[in-house]
C-alpha cells in the first residue's frame, strides 16, 4: 500500500490590530477536527505564520476561506508540497508565539520546511517572525 501523501503549507500574512487570536483557533479546531487538517498558527503580535497540512481537498478549501479572511491581509505562500506524513501532526491546530513555552522549538520546526527555499521566502519568514 502506498503511503497516504497530504499537501502542507506554510504561509506568512500581517494581522489587522485587535483581532481575537483565540476565536480564530476556536473556529480553526472545530473546522479542522473535520476536515482532517493539523497544523501551527505563530503569531507574535502583527504578523501570522501558519503551518496547516492535511488531505488536498480540505488543504484547498481551507486555504481557499484563510486567504480572503478580512482579519488579515498580505498572504504570502512561503512553501507548498506534498508530505508523505504529517509533520505538525498532533494538533487540530496548535498555537505558538515567542513568548509562549515552546516558542524557540516551534520557530525552528517552521523554519526548516525553509530548508530548500529562496532568500526571498526567507526573508519573508524572518520578516514575519522577527527571528
Ligand atoms: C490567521 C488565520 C488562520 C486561520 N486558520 C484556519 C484554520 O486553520 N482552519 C479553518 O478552518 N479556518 C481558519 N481560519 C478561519 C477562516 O478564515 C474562516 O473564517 C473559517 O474557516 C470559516 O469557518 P466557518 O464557516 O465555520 O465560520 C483562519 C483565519 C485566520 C485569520
Amino acid at each position: 500500500m502506498p503511503e497516504p501523501t497530504y499537501r502542507q503549507i506554510l504561509y506568512a500574512s500581517r494581522s489587522e490590530a485587535g483581532i481575537d487570536v483565540d476565536h480564530i483557533l476556536q473556529q480553526s479546531r472545530h473546522n479542522n477536527a473535520v476536515d482532517g487538517i493539523t497544523g501551527l498558527l505563530w503569531h507574535d503580535g502583527d504578523h501570522f505564520v501558519q503551518v496547516i497540512e492535511g488531505p488536498e481537498s480540505s488543504i484547498a478549501a481551507t486555504y481557499a476561506r484563510i486567504a480572503i479572511d478580512p482579519r488579515h491581509h498580505d498572504v504570502t505562500i512561503l512553501s507548498d508540497r506534498p508530505v508523505g506524513a504529517r509533520e505538525f501532526g498532533y494538533w487540530s491546530m496548535e498555537r505558538a508565539g515567542k513568548s509562549m513555552q515552546d516558542g524557540a522549538v516551534m520557530l525552528a520546526r517552521l523554519e526548516r520546511r525553509l530548508t530548500n527555499a529562496p532568500e526571498t521566502v526567507r526573508q519573508a519568514f524572518t520578516a514575519a517572525t522577527k527571528r
